[in-house]
């Protein structure tokens, strides 16, 4: 038993030095931006198709609340990673977050949980009443977020 922990924790050991350099510039705050910004355009995807189903008469079924509500809740849990110090607007990146990020971020935090419980709750299925008024309730809170956090 302790001989393979030994052996186990040798190994750890080799690949965490055989890693290539390149591993370390996953918290390169350039690429984070880039990630966020992807993650928000995958989240924009799955919304638009949920009001679209929502806009027609059968409303949102359960395979579209799955798969959407998925991707809309594991885009607001990643996101708030995403946002170093250092990263707003007018500095060295091309990015229109606003420097307000950094001064509210509780606030900033609270919106993305708001989201993702919404994206969770859709994602868990109901009625296309529900659905419907849950991808509504979401894009409001989308939009109050960019209102006060995005520099358009
Ligand atoms: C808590 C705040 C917050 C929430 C909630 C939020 N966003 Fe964003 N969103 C931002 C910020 C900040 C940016 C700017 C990112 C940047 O430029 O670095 C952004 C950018 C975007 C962009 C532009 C991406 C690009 O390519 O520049 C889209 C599209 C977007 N959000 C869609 C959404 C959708 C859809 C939702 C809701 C499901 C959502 N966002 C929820 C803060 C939020």
């Amino acid at each position: 038993m302790m001989a393979r922990r030994t052996i186990a924790a040798a190994l750890c050991a080799g690949l965490l030095t055989a890693l290539p350099s390149g591993a370390q510039e996953t918290a390169d705050p350039a690429r984070q931006i880039e990630a966020r910004r992807a993650l928000m355009q995958a989240a924009d995807n799955a919304l638009l198709t949920l009001e679209d189903a929502a806009g027609k008469k059968a409303g949102i079924d359960f395979l579209q609340a799955l798969i959407h509500g998925t991707t809309l809740s594991a885009t607001m849990k990643a996101s708030p990673l995403l946002f170093p110090a250092g990263t707003a607007a007018g500095g060295t990146f091309q990015t229109t977050a606003k420097a307000e990020i950094w001064n509210d971020r509780q606030e900033f935090e609270a919106l993305f949980q708001h989201a993702r419980e919404l994206a969770d709750q859709i994602a868990a299925g109901g009625s296309a009443e529900t659905l419907g008024a849950a991808t509504a309730e979401l894009r409001t809170v989308c939009t109050n977020c960019h209102e006060a956090y995005v520099a358009y």
